[in-house]
Parts: structure tokens; sequence; C-alpha cells
């Protein structure tokens, strides 16, 4: 166990003092509510006014200290204020905020690190462009498989999540503008991803039936495919559910990918970074993107994102083929080498390799006691925990997911649901949580899933609402809309899953 002195979070969290939302926090929540867009979701989710927040571990207004398993989805893979992120960043504001492109000492120092750390071939002879945020990121690398091929379109997945600002292009009205955005009627091929729980074109969970798919999109003349450039694909499906494919998967696709001349795209914004127990999660399956999408924790929680892609893949890149007032941000960018520095010479991503595994099983150990969960899978500090209902059936339950995450809130831990019905509760804790509070979090899960399992409803401080915003009631999904269909049911007990 580390010692409370080297702890980088609050090492006595969880504390609830002040039943949460707390009369500070209810004031500024109810002020949000009033002069923000009623389209904010984090706060019906968890609904308080934060303070400040160290390492695992966040404070609200109230003096409330919560476990904190959501890392701004993946944001705060080295938690909340890292003391030698705050130094770096401390560094560089005594020097410049904005230079647009002009190079900086952190520009390239950033530029070097990074490129050191890509995975297999990329590594020391990729190209960099910088985006600011994760759907950037996507919608740019996609432009760039578009410009390198000369064809317009991409592959991607069911249950995919990449952003939502694509569009914005529609609106902007100079041709040349327009013109390298193939979200101007972008054209996008959907292929189920290979989901070893819930199968679709695989029902032995292996992956043969989705490159088979593939290849008929290819090759059949009537497959209604004209042409594409690329497949995009996350190496795990985050917002989806968090759904590890078989390790077959992503070779399988690097090859089809080769034979039919298309770019591989990997979107690693959410799985990269250590998140998995490697600096990169298709470092698993050997295998190197075309193009990869970087964002969320490469800035520690200043917006900068990046795609970085084979040297030789678009040497006549024309000049403001992308553009972006804020690409690049010195601040973002002091921060993000430290970032990079940090997983190289710390024990982090070793140690998630380690524990992660360990963890993994006490949730299964968990689960194999409670039937209102039907999956556990994951890599690293990465789980999905899916709940289910309706017996053999194993309908997929929402409703049981977030009424974990609300009754954990109450109880100073703070887990996010995924997955195409919210049924997914997700463990994505800061690589740097100490063992103590792993623990400590693992025991609320287990003592919140006895609760609700025996009992019919409970009372917990979470339930109450905020003057002038909707309870925490059940708020829909932010990115996923429930399926209009059941979803196909997962294999007979008694097979073994990953
Ligand atoms: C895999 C993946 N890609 C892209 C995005 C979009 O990133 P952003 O919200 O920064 O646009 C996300 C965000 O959660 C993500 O998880």
């Amino acid at each position: 166990m580390t010692a409370p002195q080297e702890w980088l979070s609050y090492p006595d969290a969880p504390r609830i003092g002040a039943t949460p939302p707390g009369p500070k926090s209810r004031e500024l929540l109810a002020q949000q509510a009033a002069w923000e867009s009623e389209a904010v979701v984090y706060p019906k989710y968890f609904p308080i006014a934060v303070r400040e927040a160290r390492g695992a571990t966040i404070e609200d207004v109230d003096g409330n200290r919560y476990i904190d398993w959501v890392s701004g989805v993946s944001v705060l893979n080295l938690g909340h204020r890292h003391p030698r992120l705050r130094a770096a960043l401390d560094h560089q504001a005594d020097r410049i905020w904005h230079s647009l492109e002009l190079p900086t000492e952190a520009r390239i120092g950033f530029l070097r690190e990074l490129r050191s750390v890509l995975p297999g071939t990329l590594r020391d002879r990729a190209r960099v462009l910088f985006t600011v945020t994760g759907g950037d990121s996507v919608e740019t690398a996609v432009n760039l498989a578009d410009f390198a091929k000369k064809r317009h379109g991409v592959i991607a997945f069911s249950g995919a999540y990449h952003g939502v600002h694509g569009g914005a292009a529609n609106l902007t009205s100079g041709r040349k503008y327009r013109q390298t955005s193939s979200f101007h009627g972008g054209k996008v091929v959907r292929v189920p991803y290979p989901d070893p729980y819930r199968p679709i074109l695989d029902p032995d969970g292996g992956v043969a039936g989705t490159i088979r798919f593939l290849e008929h999109l290819m090759n059949d003349p009537y497959s209604g495919v004209d042409e594409v450039s690329s497949v995009l694909v996350e190496p795990i499906l985050g917002e989806g559910g968090y759904v590890v494919p078989p390790d077959d998967f992503l070779p399988a696709l690097r090859e089809f990918c080769d034979r039919h001349d298309l770019l591989l795209i990997m979107d690693e914004i959410q799985t990269g970074l250590g998140r998995t127990g490697k600096m990169w999660a298709t470092e698993h399956a050997g295998v190197t993107p075309d193009i990869l999408c970087i964002a969320k924790t490469i800035g520690g929680g200043i917006p900068v994102s990046m795609v970085a892609y084979r040297d030789n893949l678009a040497p006549e890149l024309p000049a403001g083929f992308h553009l972006g007032t804020y690409r690049g941000n010195p601040l973002a960018l002091a921060v993000g080498t430290e970032v990079i520095k940090i997983l190289k010479e710390e024990e982090w991503i070793g140690r998630v390799a380690r524990v992660g595994p360990k963890l993994l099983k006490r949730f299964q150990e968990i689960a194999s006691s409670h039937p209102s969960i039907g999956h556990v899978r994951g890599r690293g500090f990465m789980i999905g925990i899916e709940f289910v209902q309706g017996g053999a059936e194993r309908g997929p339950w929402g409703e049981r997911a977030k009424a974990m995450r609300r009754e954990m809130f109450g109880r100073g831990l703070l887990m996010h649901t995924c997955g195409p019905s919210d049924q997914v509760l997700r463990f994505i804790g800061p690589l740097i949580t100490e063992d103590e509070l792993l623990d400590r979090g693992v025991a609320i899960f287990e003592e919140t899933l006895t609760a609700l399992d025996t009992g019919p409803t409970l009372s917990t401080p979470a339930r109450r609402g905020v003057p002038g915003i909707p309870p925490p009631e059940h708020p829909p999904g932010p990115h996923i809309l429930p399926p209009t269909h059941p979803l196909p049911a997962p294999p007979p007990p008694g097979r073994s899953l990953p």
C-alpha cells in the first residue's frame, strides 16, 4: 500500500458529510440550470458542483470527497492535477500561451516525445497534424484518408463513437473549406462490431463472419458499396459498451485493408496512453494503423488532439488542408510532453497491466453471485460490467446500471455507464489510483449491488432533486439512443467468453 503522504489523491476519500447535493452545490447547480443550456448531461448524473480535485478524487463545494472512476472519460489517466503536469503548465505559462502554428520549444518537444512512443512502424516515422477535440481528430483522419486514396467513403462499425461535431463544414460557405471535408455529405458504410457477448455476424464469437461480410462489401458488385478509402475502428468499443473484440480482429482487419488498398484508421482517443496496460491498445494485437487518432489524456485535461500518420501517406498535403485557430496550443503541448514522459518514465502502464487483470477477476467474482450482471470484460483499467434481466434472455438492463451509478454516487464513488442501453457500468479510474482506493471503490460497488439486488428500493441522498433542474432520474444516455429492437441474445450459458 502507498503511504498516505505519498498519495496523489485525498487519502480520506470517500468522505460524505453533507448529503449530496449539499446546499452550496444546490445553489450553483440551480444557477447553472438557469443560465446554461439544458443540453448539459453530467450534472444530471452527478449533481454536485466541484471545488477542487486531486489524483483519483474530487471534492465538491460542500466538502464531500468522491473517488473518481470517471476520469473525465479517460482524459485523466494521470489523475487530477498531477504535480509534474502542474509544474510543466506553470513553466509554459511564463513563456507563451498561443502562437498559431509557429514552432515553440513546447511544440517541437512534444512532437519529439510523441513520435517516440507511437505504435509499431509509426514510431519516429510519423507526421503529426494537430486538431483540438477528439471528434476533430477523427474527421481529419477520414479527410486525410480520402485525400490520400482519392476516394470518398469510410467503413465504420456499429456501436462506434467518434464524436459529434461533423457537419460544421456544411455551414461554412467557401468551396475550398468544404472540399476537404468528408462530412460534407460524408459516406459511411456501417458494419457490426464483433461483440463476443452479443454476436451478430459471428455466432461462435469469432471474426470470420465479420471479415466475410467486409469482403462481400468490397467484392460483390451488388453490395451497394461503390468505393471507400479506409476503415475506422476503435480497438475496444468505448461509448458502445467496453466491448473487447476477439484477439484476431485487428490483425484480420489490417490484412483486409492491405488486400483492398484501404487505410486503417485507429481511434485510440479513449483507449490510448496506458489505459489498457500498453501505451496503445492496438499494441496488444501488434497492429500498426496508417492513421492514429489521439486526444483526451494527451492534454492531461487541457483540450488538444491530433492525428499521427505514416509519413509517406500524403506527401502533397496542401497548406491549410485542415485549419483551426487553437490547434497545438503551447500550454496543452507542454503538459502533453510531460504526460508522455511520465508514462515512459514512471511505472503506471506496467502497474495497469498487472493490476487490471486482478480487478477484472474481482468484478467477475462479484458478478458470479449476482445474476443481474451478465458479463464482465475489459483490458487494463478499462473494464465493462454489463447488467442484464429477463432470465436466459439476458436483455440489457440499463435501468439497473443507472440505479447503480446513482446509488454509488451517494456513497462517494463516481462511475459512469455506457453501451447502447446504458446497460454497462465502466471502470475507468485514473492509472494512478492508489491500491487502497481501488479496494474502497470495489467494496462500495459490491455493497451497492447487494443492496439493490436484495431490496426493492433504496433511498440514498443522491435521489434528492435540485431546485431548478430535473432530479437525476434516468436521464437519457448522452451519445447512444436505446435500440428500438432487442439486442441479439448472448450465447447459451456454459460457452466460455473472452
Ligand atoms: C473513441 C472516441 N472517439 C472520439 C471521441 C470524441 O472526442 P471529443 O469528445 O473530444 O470530441 C470520444 C469521446 O468520448 C471517444 O471516446
